[in-house]
């Protein structure tokens, strides 16, 4: 059986296509979303997609996949700087994760250079845009195989 990867957006990413194309790119969050897929294809990984504004669905969803994946791609938006609560849910689902952004965090705002998940993350790959995430995939496949 293939291994079961969650691919997790938070905040604002559903708004894909119409955020500032300098940090974010032009793809809508389906159009990425599927090009995941297919990454995951190519390499023998399933890819389930989630994306919520909501904190409490995305817990409750991140709860949900407890002991249903073998690991995960999470890029939690805005609360990737402030949201504690995202961290422990994601240290609860107990499989490796790649903290993935597509803007370059490093280099923009000081608030954005805070993770609080980073901790509990196997990997993070910011600043490559959709490509990033074929990078999380590379890491997962190596370290699910
Ligand atoms: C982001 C970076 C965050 O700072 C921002 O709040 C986002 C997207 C990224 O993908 O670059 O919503 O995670």
């Amino acid at each position: 059986m293939n291994p079961r990867v969650a691919l997790l957006h938070g905040p604002n990413l559903n708004m894909l296509g119409r955020r500032p194309a300098a940090h974010y790119g032009t793809l809508t969050l389906p159009q990425l979303e599927s090009q995941v897929r297919e990454w995951g294809v190519e390499r023998g990984i399933d890819v389930i997609s989630f994306q919520t504004n909501h904190e409490g669905a995305f817990l409750e969803h991140v709860h949900g996949l407890i002991g249903a994946v073998d690991g995960a791609i999470v890029n939690p938006g805005a609360w990737t700087h402030y949201q504690w609560s995202i961290r422990d849910a994601l240290e609860l689902l107990a499989v490796p994760f790649v903290e993935v952004h597509l803007s370059d965090i490093e280099a923009r705002e000081p608030h954005r250079r805070i993770s609080v998940i980073r901790d509990v993350a196997a990997h993070a790959v910011w600043g490559k845009g959709p490509d990033g995430y074929r990078d999380a995939l590379d890491f997962l496949k190596e370290r699910l195989a």
